[in-house]
């Protein structure tokens, strides 16, 4: 076992030193909540909504959330390594009581849990995966982040015995999401993907998704979706914290389309790994100034990026020389990335360059 420092009720320790009573009712009932929030090099990706989520799960349970947000800052900033991308887990159970009874016991603390491991970049995340297709057998409060796993278990379980990632789960013939993943689809050339609602658990990635479809005006939609559409689907993808976007290339032994990701899923790929970026470049002051700079930026195949991105870049830095650029084009050569080596002298000049690239109609994503 790693022996990594965790956090158990107010204590910092080894995780082999972390024990809890097997009275607790987390262990007893799975009487508790949970949350997965992403960390890039320290900095905790949309960290409001994760703790807008978590309150809202342990509203779901009737349990009070032993911590403001400040605490929680407080309490997770120790476990975090600013040199590599991780995720905290954070468990908050109903406590220890003194007897085992279904019902509430009444004035005893929460235990409080979390710790921090690395992100293992998703295998086949380039390739695609296969999943299969059940019936949704859990509970009805799915929107809830409950520890309560087992259906899920189950479900993940049984894609895993058939060689596949992901099981995505289907109600009264709707589609609504994966075991472990919220669903998209591209049908007709729209973005789809299920609403809200109790059915399925609000994916911080899913919004984070929509959010940006919108910012870059591809069409998206948040509607119920047949699952006998999928038949017509040009691509399904599932999303979470800690696989981000992932492309499902077979379903049920089906290909689907041409059983490759595809052109939606490369654009809101390279869209949320550029967004992801420029969160940590927001918050970065490690840079020393002035400094030699890579801007990036991508788009179509086709125009003349290159010179479009170099005029760009000179809005700022008006000495660039054009041998300072550098064309690379995508393996399908759909897409084209280029970059511009500068003389970097503030975060300011770097976040203007950043904001005039992504303004533009057609840069796909700058970084
Ligand atoms: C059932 C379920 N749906 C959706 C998600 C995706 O949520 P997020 O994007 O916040 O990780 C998860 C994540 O684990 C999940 O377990």
């Amino acid at each position: 076992m790693e022996n990594k420092t965790v956090y158990l009720n107010g204590e910092y320790l080894p995780l082999s030193e972390a024990k809890v009573s097997v009275l607790d009712r987390g262990f007893l009932f799975g009487d508790g909540v949970y949350e997965v929030i992403p960390s890039y090099c320290g900095h905790l990706f949309h960290f409001q909504d994760h703790l807008q989520r978590l309150e809202n799960s342990l509203a779901g349970i009737r349990l009070s959330n032993p911590h403001t947000r400040e605490q929680w800052q407080q309490i997770l900033s120790p476990l975090l390594d600013r040199n590599v991308d991780q995720y905290i887990y954070l468990q908050i159970t109903r406590g220890v009581a003194s007897k085992r009874d279904h019902a509430f016991p009444s004035d005893i603390p929460a235990t409080v849990f979390a710790m921090c491991s690395n992100i293992v970049p998703f295998v086949g995340l380039n390739e695609g995966v296969k999943a299969i297709s059940m019936d949704d057998t859990r509970w009805k409060f799915c929107n809830v982040k409950a520890i309560t796993l087992l259906g899920n278990i189950l479900h993940r379980q049984a894609a895993v015995d058939q060689g596949c990632a992901e099981a995505l789960l289907v109600k009264n013939g709707y589609l609504i999401e994966g075991a472990a993943s919220n669903v998209f689809a591209v049908i007709d050339s729209v973005l789809c993907t299920p609403p809200k609602g109790n059915d399925i658990l609000p994916g911080i990635t899913r919004d984070v998704i929509l959010e940006l479809a919108r910012k870059n005006d591809i069409p998206y939609s948040e509607d119920k979706i047949l699952f006998s559409s999928l038949q017509v689907a040009s691509e399904i993808w599932v999303t979470s914290s800690t696989r981000e976007i992932i492309p499902v290339v077979e379903l049920d032994s089906k290909m689907v389309a041409d059983g490759k990701p595809g052109p939606v899923w490369q654009v809101m790929n390279s869209i949320f790994q550029a967004y992801k970026q420029s969160l940590i470049m927001s918050e970065q002051t490690f840079f020393e100034f002035p400094c030699e700079f890579p801007v990036k930026a991508m788009g179509k195949a086709g125009i003349d990026l290159d010179l479009l991105v170099i005029e760009i870049v000179r809005r700022h830095v008006p000495d660039v020389k054009n041998d300072a650029v550098t064309t690379r084009p995508s393996k399908d050569g759909n897409f084209v990335a280029i970059t511009v080596i500068i003389e970097a002298s503030s975060k300011k000049q770097l976040d203007a360059i950043y904001q005039d690239l992504t303004d533009h109609p057609s840069i796909l994503m700058a970084l």
